[in-house]
């Protein structure tokens, strides 16, 4: 796989790893290979004839996760699966279907739906390498709105009810310059309503992304809004814009400068802060917008201003894609607006469906940055859920005996219930110690009495212990289990 290359007069960013001020966990540095190697292990006991081992082991590399991308953790796996359980719930209350597409589309996909002159198609688009001269050209998806509207398409979603309500949560892939909340790989939890024109649905999905962060435990977040207009409005604009920049092209970084003539409009999301104050003043497409797209804007606001949802007017927002029409959001936490930090964002995009092919038909949706969620969660201190632990650990006296401990706890997990076995040959000690740092309410203890039929119940928490049939264990701890109940004495 390889990213495609960066734009011209763009630093190469894997030439800039000491420069970006990385929170992102990085390669390894000259500081953490340079200690001695491992034991060099060729020729050392290899079974078949006594040959050399072929493979050099003092030579191993130190192998990470690649640059900008990061193993998701048990702790931090678990943050996420508590979100995706949030949107699941959510969606469904909100009669969002879920829908997966694969995670490589096409690359003209992306070309013709996000736009060949963005920065997310002509800098950060992972391409595959074709495998074959006539194999069709592939890019990892950096957003899930092409690849969903290309599947509305292919499976003749126009021909159901309209809206289509889709939902889909994963990851996605850009070769943006990793940094803290910037990654290469990121989660997003997307939301699209195709085939309804608004301006009620406008307001309902940006109402479901507050929803969300708010259920996620962010209550403060703030929508940024603006209208960017539509194929009526915005080609005067774009006129006016272009002739803005031109005056100031002398200013202007030199991706810009390529960029003027091509898109316009995407001079207004550089990243570049040689951009900000030229932004800062250029002319504004709200204060140019036709009449449909006026009266839709104002009419977005009232359904906002009747779900009693605050919203900040930003007359500069056009969102980093071109797909958008009219409608355009971003979600920001209180005070990291400037940060590029946007926890989410969403549009209109009803051009889009024609755009890959499909008749015309309108569209709205967000994306929801997961990993930045998370971020932001752990800095307002959420608590982040706790790692489910059994009920109970299975240990014995005999610590040879493993098969029971095995048979038992296996019987157990059939029957529905959390249970770990103690399959390490230790003493019975060390055995509780274990459940108890496990957080295990229970353990099954196998004694003299299992030939009877019996074993020892103890309850960790408590601190009691009772004898129990096996017959009834799985049951008694059932019972156990969905009271809640720390004791064993009933049930
Ligand atoms: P987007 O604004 O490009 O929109 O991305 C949505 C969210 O994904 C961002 O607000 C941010 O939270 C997160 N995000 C983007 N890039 C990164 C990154 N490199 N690292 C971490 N998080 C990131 C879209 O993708 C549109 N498809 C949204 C949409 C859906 N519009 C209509 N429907």
């Amino acid at each position: 796989m390889r990213p495609s290359s960066p734009a011209e007069g763009e630093p190469d960013i894997d030439r800039m790893e000491n420069h970006d001020g990385a929170v992102v966990p990085d390669g390894p540095t000259a500081a953490n290979v340079s200690g001695p190697h491992p034991t060099k292990l060729s020729g050392a006991g290899c079974a078949t004839g006594g040959s050399a081992s072929p493979l050099d082991f003092g030579a191993m590399p130190t192998f990470r996760a690649p640059r900008g991308t990061r193993d998701l953790l048990p702790p931090e796996r678990a943050a996420f699966r508590r979100l995706e359980t949030i949107a699941t719930d959510l969606t469904e209350r909100y009669g969002y279907r879920e829908i997966e597409t694969p995670l490589l589309e096409q690359t003209a996909v992306f070309e013709r739906g996000v736009g060949a002159v963005t920065d997310v198609v002509e800098k950060e688009l992972f391409l595959i390498a074709p495998r074959t001269e006539e194999a069709e050209s592939w890019a990892l998806r950096p957003e899930p709105t092409a690849g969903i509207v290309r599947a509305y398409i292919q499976h003749g979603m126009q021909t159901l009810p309209q809206p289509v309500k889709l939902t889909m949560t994963g990851p996605m892939f850009r070769y943006d310059r990793p940094q803290a909340g910037r990654y290469r790989q990121f989660w997003q939890f997307d939301v699209e309503a195709i085939g309804d024109a608004g301006p009620a649905i406008d307001a309902e999905i940006i109402e479901l992304a507050l929803r969300f962060y708010g259920e996620a435990g962010l209550k403060r977040v703030e929508v940024h809004l603006n209208s960017i207009g539509d194929a009526a409005c915005r080609p005067a604009y774009i006129e006016e814009l272009t002739a803005y920049f031109r005056g100031h092209v002398d200013e202007l970084p030199q991706l810009e400068r390529d960029r003027l003539e091509r898109n316009v409009l995407r001079l207004l999301d550089s990243k570049d802060p040689a951009m900000a104050a030229l932004n800062a003043a250029a002319p504004r497409i709200t204060d140019r917008l036709c009449g449909p797209c006026a009266e839709h804007f104002a009419a977005v606001k009232t359904h906002l201003d009747t779900l009693g949802i605050a919203h900040v007017a930003e007359p500069g927002l056009v969102r980093g894609l071109d797909y958008y029409t009219r409608t355009a959001f971003e979600f920001y936490a209180p005070g990291r607006e400037g940060q590029q930090q946007a926890l989410g964002g969403g549009g209109r995009y009803d051009g889009l469906v024609e755009l890959l092919g499909g008749r015309p038909t309108p569209g709205i949706g967000f994306g929801v940055g997961l990993d930045r969620v998370v971020l932001a969660l752990a800095a307002e201190d959420v608590a982040t859920p706790p790692e489910t632990r059994p009920l109970a650990v299975v240990v014995g006296a005999d610590p040879a005996a493993t098969a029971d401990r095995l048979r038992i706890a296996t019987d157990l997990r059939a029957a529905g219930l959390p249970v770990r076995a103690e399959l390490t040959v230790r003493k019975l000690g060390k055995q509780l110690e274990s459940a108890a740092r496990d957080h295990a309410h229970f353990a099954v203890i196998l004694g003299d009495e299992l030939a009877g039929g019996q074993v020892q119940l103890r309850d960790l928490e408590a601190g009691s212990q009772q004898l129990v049939p096996l017959v009834d264990l799985a049951r008694k701890l059932a019972a156990a289990a969905k009271s809640h109940r720390h004791g064993v004495g009933e049930g």
